[in-house]
């Protein structure tokens, strides 16, 4: 399995001091930094945009940002992500009239595609998406704030989803992204997860690094 990566939810950091508690969060070891999109219409919520990822990236982030969008439509905004300098682009099959030109779209303009799961949205969308996607993100709450408690039944669809990718032979990162804690990631990457997004664990906490390191042995336990 590929080499975890953790990947600190920006959403739970002080928006005032932005790009300090980037630098600080990379620093401390993260592999990615998690970027949640909200619009006030998919979710009932409402955050950042292509500027502030811009802003992130022209600051030289030494870490890759992993767009999570929970917007509706999708394809409107994608240029401007891949534009801002995002790496991976994740969006919500329910939040998209065409799956597949999504899909497309996300990678013609040169970022790897993302598709997320709600907790009640069915595996069945990876049918035909599968080989075309280089992240699977299942969500461990319902989407739309930070702090939520994890929900169960994400480790029956992470072992699900960890099965579909060994059989497709490819190279797809396994997203978790909801309430995982430093207490609940060992049980998570044993479903399957490799790459885990975590917001108020990490940014809840007052020392970064120690946290990231406490998740790292967590995971290593195996
Ligand atoms: C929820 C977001 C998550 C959230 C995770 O809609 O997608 O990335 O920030 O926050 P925690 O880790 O606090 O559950
Ligand atoms: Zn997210």
């Amino acid at each position: 399995m590929a080499a975890p990566w953790i990947a600190p939810s920006i959403l739970s950091a002080d928006f005032a001091r932005l790009g300090e508690e980037v630098d600080a969060v990379i620093g401390a070891g993260a592999d990615l930094v998690h970027f949640d999109v909200m619009d006030n219409h998919y979710v009932p919520n409402l955050t950042i945009g292509p500027l502030v990822c811009e802003a992130l990236h022209r600051r030289g982030i030494k870490a890759a940002i992993d767009a999570h969008l929970m917007v509706r439509p999708v394809d409107r905004i994608v240029p401007d992500f891949a534009r801002a300098g995002a790496t991976y682009i994740t969006f919500h099959p329910e939040a998209t009239e065409h799956i597949d030109r999504t899909i497309e779209l996300i990678r013609e303009h040169g970022c790897r595609p993302g598709l997320a799961f709600n907790p009640a949205t069915p595996l069945d969308y990876l049918d035909y998406t599968l080989e075309k996607l280089d992240l699977v993100l299942i969500m461990s709450v319902n989407p739309g704030f930070g702090g939520q408690r994890f929900i169960p039944s994400a480790l029956g669809k992470l072992e699900h989803v960890r099965r579909r990718i060994q059989a497709s032979g490819r190279d797809v990162r396994l997203e978790i992204d909801g309430g995982v804690k430093v207490d609940n990631i060992q049980a998570i990457a044993r479903a399957g997860a490799d790459t885990f997004v975590a917001g108020s664990a990490i940014f809840g906490s007052p020392d970064y690094a120690a946290t990231i390191r406490a998740m790292r042995e967590q995971i290593a336990r195996g």
